[in-house]
């Protein structure tokens, strides 16, 4: 093989060896530094997420634990799932829009929750919500559980939009890298 080969080929075989392990749940260690998981904003403005621990990373079958960071200003999607959701809020403070009328054809005017340091709070099996970091200065953080992963998430452009047109996004953001159709489902 000429050198001008090698070098290529080996930068791809490196490049592939480095996804494979980063997606694989073997040899992960039990006790993770949570400073150095990786952190991205996948392509929302204001975000920070880590997966803390999750169903495609570390093969977690029935719950998936995210550490999210809103900078002020920022907010999740409206948007509902079918699987249960716990938040923890370790810092900052904000609103939590919650449209509890699944059974109509559209969300409807959401209730309003303020939301704070040290408070917790469940969003229930497909209720249509967002979170809003409303504070001018502080970052919001949270902690959430949510069960049944990968998540599958239905977002709505606003709240009047009907839920059979709200857009399905699978796998979301933070599982695209590691996700893989099986070959037979195709
Ligand atoms: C966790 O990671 C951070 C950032 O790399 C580092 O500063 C800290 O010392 C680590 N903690 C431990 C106990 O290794
Ligand atoms: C959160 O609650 C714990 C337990 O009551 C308390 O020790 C802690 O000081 C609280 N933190 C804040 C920021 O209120």
């Amino acid at each position: 093989m000429s050198g001008s080969y090698f070098i290529p080929l080996l930068f791809l075989l490196l490049s592939v060896t480095a996804e494979a392990s980063f997606c694989s749940t073997k040899g992960i260690p039990l006790v993770r530094n949570i400073s150095e998981l990786p952190q991205s904003n996948y392509g929302r403005g204001g975000l920070s997420h880590i997966t803390v621990a999750g169903s495609l990373l570390h093969g977690m079958k029935e719950v998936e634990v995210w550490l999210q960071t809103f900078a002020p200003g920022s907010r999740t999607p409206i948007h509902r799932h079918s699987c249960e959701e716990v938040f923890i809020v370790l810092k900052g403070s904000g609103v939590l829009y919650l449209a509890s009328s699944s059974h109509e054809k559209y969300p409807g005017k959401p209730h309003e929750y303020s939301i704070f340091s040290n408070s917790t709070f469940h969003i229930p099996v497909n209720d249509v919500h967002q979170i809003w970091n409303t504070n001018k200065d502080e970052d919001l953080q949270v902690l959430v559980v949510i069960s049944r992963p990968p998540v599958k998430v239905f977002i709505y452009e606003d709240w009047i939009m009907p839920h059979t047109a709200a857009k399905m996004k699978f796998p979301y953001y933070w599982d695209e890298e590691c996700f893989h159709t099986p070959k037979d489902e195709l």
